[in-house]
């Protein structure tokens, strides 16, 4: 229990900066099967045409994507998280990142509302699954399953298997935020190959997901930065308490 322990604690240590993104930097550990996911409180929008500072977004953020996660596993999805190391630390698996933005929509807002025309809050008869290609260069471009495979971005299997993950985490996560109030409008997943096998990486937090309030319809997510609502920081922690309840 004790040479456990000391391994566990020996992995954790903190090694090169492996690579820094608009919201997290991710270290290298002892083990080079796990990483660490750092938090930043950096925000960006519109392709980062838009910058900011979210203060304690990192906290928060890692606090409430801890809580998915350990929440999905439960549920059997399987996912990159092994454990919280601080406030704003993760301890992950090593993946290889499938490039895709993986988006779910329960109703319509954002890029689907301009895209189609539809207000937002359109209701949507059913549940549409889309795909980005991850290129910042290219604005991470709308593509369809026969561009992912034309690209060689993941197999026909692969595809198949992040979709089933993705509608089995949009069933569980929308019932886990109806529970809090909050209603699950759409939201971004990211997948990764580890050991053969895809599994669910990045985060899930506010950040990544549109959580509006039942009854109110109050935005409580990074709308509220990318349209200038104010009350940011309160959004984040107002996720973050019903998370914790
Ligand atoms: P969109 O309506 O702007 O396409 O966003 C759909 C969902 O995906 C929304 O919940 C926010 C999330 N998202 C990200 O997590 N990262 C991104 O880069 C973008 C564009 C959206
Ligand atoms: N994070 C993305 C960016 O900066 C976009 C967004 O979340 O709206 O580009």
């Amino acid at each position: 229990m004790m040479a456990q322990d000391k391994e566990e604690g020996a992995a954790m240590k903190k090694g090169n900066k492996l690579y820094e993104g608009k919201a997290k930097i991710i270290y290298a550990t002892e083990n080079p099967d796990l990483i660490i996911q750092y938090f930043k409180d950096d925000a960006t929008a519109f392709n980062a045409a838009k910058k900011g500072t979210i203060a304690g977004k990192g906290v928060m953020n890692n606090k409430i994507s801890t809580k998915i996660f350990e929440f999905l596993a439960a549920k059997g999805v399987p996912t990159h998280f092994e454990k919280n190391l601080s406030d704003r630390e993760m301890l992950v698996k090593k993946v290889e990142i499938v490039p895709l933005e993986v988006i779910v929509r329960n109703r319509a807002a954002g890029s689907l509302s301009r895209l189609l025309g539809l207000k937002e809050g359109t209701a949507l008869a059913s549940t549409v699954l889309e795909f980005c290609y991850k290129r910042d260069d290219l604005g991470d471009p709308l593509i369809n399953e026969s561009h992912i495979l034309a690209l060689n971005l993941a197999t026909a299997e692969e595809v198949e298997t992040i979709r089933k993950y993705t509608l089995m985490v949009n069933e569980l996560l929308s019932k886990f935020f109806a529970n809090l109030g909050l209603e699950l409008i759409d939201f971004k997943l990211e997948f990764g190959r580890c050991k053969g096998k895809i599994i669910l990486a990045d985060e899930i937090s506010p950040d990544t997901c549109r959580l509006w309030e039942v009854g109110t319809g109050k935005k409580l997510d990074k709308d509220r930065f990318r349209h200038d609502l104010g009350d940011i920081e309160e959004a984040y922690q107002e996720v973050l308490n019903r998370v914790n309840k």
